[in-house]
């Protein structure tokens, strides 16, 4: 099976006919689908699926084991994404198992195609969800408590998920298993392309975080309320977004984005009583992420300040910078014939493993136009076949 057919057989499951592209997130109906397809793939190449603790799944060649490598990625996504991210790196995982299998390579070691859960933090919030409940990065009551758009609680969504709550949290049994883990991803960024290389290893992952402001204003009538009597949180969150990307323009490697205000009440004729934005920043170090995200919140005060509003800001993920494993970087990179180390300001859940002092390594397949979060995103399938042949010989080397 070609991953452009496993993603093709994916293609239906989760498409957003309002925003194109897809969402797919965790413990919906589309995510129920993308698991039975996970399930009914694995399975199909004589692996055993569990579910952890996290509603992470875990397909398993033989038994689980000790000093295991462990492949993988997520299947969720962005609100209207696009069909790479994460599936690219599930796919080939399992495409890697089927051509292992194919040579009669009998594993040296445990071996398991991953999927970790909310990667995407589009329904809860907080970015690499499933992975950092795994290694304890977040604490339990914390996630149960999450809410997403409509107030439904992550203990609530996990509950309905077959996931119990009560044993939701750090999985050291699971997490001691890995001895490697790899992650193929496509490339989120233009850098293979610019070194025309299909298949890239990752160095490091960049510091990045995401804040919730909200804005409390009045709500009144658009159009009984003199300009001059107004309290238009929206305002305040217009000059906010501003302000952050002023500040971003002039700190030179620094990212900050808002892509999500949600007005309430929300309506056409009246001026909302609050606003809540979201902010995404990052860069190449934690203290450079810091100051600038010290320096935009403080803007975010003077514009609440500036319409009479208040403003009120709540850190949802912090993610510090990953260096990944020098020596495991160079060997995959040398074992591919020298492939370019690149670094990227994309988090991921191999950041989230390493962090937690698991071997971790990524591979990054190229992206013709580095468009990501996106309908747009794509990867010929030539270079993803291409990504295969990486996966393979990655692993034929570590499981030999
Ligand atoms: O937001 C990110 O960097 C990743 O796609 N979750
Ligand atoms: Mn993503
Ligand atoms: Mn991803």
């Amino acid at each position: 099976m070609t991953v452009a057919a496993d993603l093709a057989a994916l293609w239906g499951i989760g498409r957003d006919r309002v925003r194109g592209g897809w969402s797919r997130h965790v413990f919906t109906r589309e995510d129920a689908e993308l698991r039975a397809w996970f399930v009914d793939r694995a399975t199909g190449l004589g692996l055993d699926v569990t579910t952890d603790r996290n509603g992470n799944s875990w397909a398993w060649w033989g038994a689980p084991g000790s000093d295991a490598v462990v492949c993988g990625s997520h299947l969720d996504s962005v609100p209207g994404g696009g069909q790479y991210d994460g599936p690219l790196g599930v796919a080939s995982a399992l495409a890697a198992v089927e051509r292992l299998k194919a040579r009669d390579v009998r594993p040296r070691r445990p071996f398991a195609v991953a999927v970790f859960a909310e990667e995407e933090g589009s329904r809860f919030g907080a970015a690499c969800l499933g992975s950092r409940l795994l290694t304890g990065a977040i604490a339990p009551e914390r996630a149960l408590a999450l809410t997403d758009g409509d107030g439904t609680t992550f203990a609530e969504a996990a509950t309905g998920a077959s996931v119990d709550r009560r044993h939701i949290g750090r999985d050291q049994e699971a997490l001691a298993r890995i001895g490697l883990f790899l992650e193929l991803h496509v490339e989120q960024g233009r850098a293979l392309v610019d070194l025309d290389a299909a298949v890239g290893v990752a160095s490091a992952i960049d510091a990045h975080g995401r804040w919730r402001l909200r804005f409390e204003g009045q709500a009144n009538h658009a159009g009984t309320t003199r300009m001059a009597d107004r309290h238009d949180p929206m305002v305040a969150a217009a000059r906010f977004v501003l302000a952050a990307q002023e500040i971003a323009r002039k700190r030179h490697g620094v990212r900050a984005t808002v892509g999500r205000i949600e007005p309430v009440p929300g309506g056409t004729n009246v001026v909302a009583s609050s606003a809540t934005a979201w902010l995404d920043v990052r860069a190449g170090e934690d203290r450079e992420t810091r100051t600038a995200v010290d320096e935009i919140l403080r803007r975010a005060s003077e514009c609440a300040a500036a319409e009479g509003c208040a403003v009120a800001t709540t850190e949802e993920s912090w993610s510090s910078r990953v260096a990944f494993d020098p020596l495991l970087a160079k060997q995959f990179s040398h074992a591919l014939g020298d492939a370019p180390l690149l670094p990227t300001g994309a988090g991921h859940d191999a950041g989230v493993l390493a962090a937690a002092g698991v071997p971790t390594a990524m591979l990054f397949v190229r992206n013709p136009t580095g468009v990501s979060h996106s309908p747009d995103e794509h990867a010929e399938d030539a270079d993803c076949e291409r990504g295969v042949d990486a996966l393979v010989t990655c692993l034929t080397e570590a499981l030999s």
